[in-house]
């Protein structure tokens, strides 16, 4: 399977999924990886190596149609099967989840439904949750709302900051998302709604 990573900042998630390819744990080829934001982190994590890393910036575009419609082509020229949303900032309209309808994937630093958006470690900091953890979802036109694949749980500690709580869900990320990388590749994932179901072997 051929994805294509979107991402905006640090790319720890596009570093987790390549470390899991270099293992062999995982079968996929990232054939791009596009950042919307021109200093984003996870462009200069790329330098020296055989992946593609493009920049779109979203200010070029007059309209968020033009720049998704910029996207999908850079993705259909590399033959993208599968959109791995890891960091990217951006909340997709319906001509481009209709483009890749069902093959659009998300990592999110909580157990949704709670904390959906930004700030979702602080967030659940601050509402005084025991635990909370980090979910991947299928992307739908909502805020986190799409079907989800996979989740994990972490505590939440009394003495947490955000910076801690946000550190322990992320290394939590860094294991789910190879893992529900895998089982798409594999086949294992059926929909009936909104629930996901994964196959046995
Ligand atoms: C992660 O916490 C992810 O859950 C959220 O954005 C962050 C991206 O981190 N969607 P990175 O860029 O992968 O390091």
């Amino acid at each position: 399977t051929v994805i294509g990573v979107l991402a905006s900042g640090r790319g720890s998630n596009l570093q987790a999924i390549i470390d899991a390819i270099e293992a062999g744990r995982l079968a996929v080829t990232v054939g791009v990886v596009i950042s919307d934001n021109p200093e984003a982190n996870v462009l200069k994590r790329l330098a020296g190596s055989d992946i593609p890393a493009v920049c779109i910036d979203r200010r070029q575009f007059a309209c968020r149609q033009d720049f998704e419609a910029a996207v999908a082509e850079e993705l259909n020229v590399r033959h993208v099967e599968l959109v791995v949303l890891a960091g990217f900032m951006r909340i997709l309209g319906r001509y481009f989840i209709d483009r890749f309808a069902g093959k659009i994937m998300n990592i999110h630093p909580s157990l949704l439904p709670a904390f959906p958006g930004e700030n979702a470690q602080l967030q659940a900091l601050q509402y005084g949750v025991k635990v909370s953890g980090c979910t991947v979802h299928f992307v739908d036109e909502g805020m986190d709302t799409g079907p989800i694949i996979l989740q994990e749980a972490v505590p939440v500690m009394e003495d947490d900051t955000e910076e801690t709580l946000s550190e322990r869900i992320l290394h939590a990320e860094h294991i789910l998302y190879p893992r529900a990388l895998a089982l798409y590749c594999e086949g294992r994932l059926c929909m009936d709604g909104r629930r996901v179901y994964i196959k046995k072997e």
